[in-house]
């Protein structure tokens, strides 16, 4: 077995006590994650901003939120329950980080009105470096896209 494999498998056996841990240092679970997910959304979509940049994108909105019950669930618990690749996914969208400081205001709204003190402050603290880390991306692309040579 390879090492890299041997520590997954560690790290596998490990996720339940992870979990047990943060569940109860924050107070979050699934049935508060499905919660946070459900409202922000409904703000994300009736937002001036947000909402027509996700309305062209998203047609059905059931799996979206359980892919993000899933991502939230991974990231605030360390469940592993998430397998996909956020960044691909925004790459491409017509934002800049005025749009992400918009996104983080909805989401910490929400936060702190369905979790507990800690579990707002673990899931917000999550969200600025993801979306950061999001933001980072999508600046790269778009000036990879400005210096690109026009072959035509
Ligand atoms: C400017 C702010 C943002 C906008 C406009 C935005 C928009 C979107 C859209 C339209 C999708 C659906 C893409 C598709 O299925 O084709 C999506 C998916 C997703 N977003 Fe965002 N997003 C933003 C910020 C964030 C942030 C800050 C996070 C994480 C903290 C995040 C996490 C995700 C994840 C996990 C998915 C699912 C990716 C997958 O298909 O596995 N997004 N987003």
């Amino acid at each position: 077995m390879s090492n890299a494999v041997a520590q997954l498998g560690s790290l596998q056996s490990m996720r339940p006590a992870i979990t047990a841990d943060l569940m109860a240092q924050t107070g979050l679970d699934e049935c508060w994650l499905t919660e946070l997910v459900h409202r922000f959304y409904i703000k994300v979509r009736a937002d001036a901003v947000l909402g027509p940049i996700f309305a062209e994108r998203i047609v059905d909105w059931e799996p979206h939120l359980e892919r993000m019950v899933a991502f939230w669930s991974s990231v605030a618990l360390m469940t592993g329950r998430y397998h996909g690749a956020p960044v691909p996914k925004h790459v491409s969208l017509p934002v800049t980080w005025s749009h992400f400081e918009r996104w983080l205001t909805l989401f910490r709204e929400t936060a702190i009105e369905t979790c507990s003190p800690a579990g707002a402050a673990h899931v917000i603290e999550r969200a600025e470096r993801i979306a950061r880390s999001l933001n980072m991306a999508v600046e790269g692309a778009q000036s990879a896209s400005d210096t690109a040579p026009n072959l035509r």
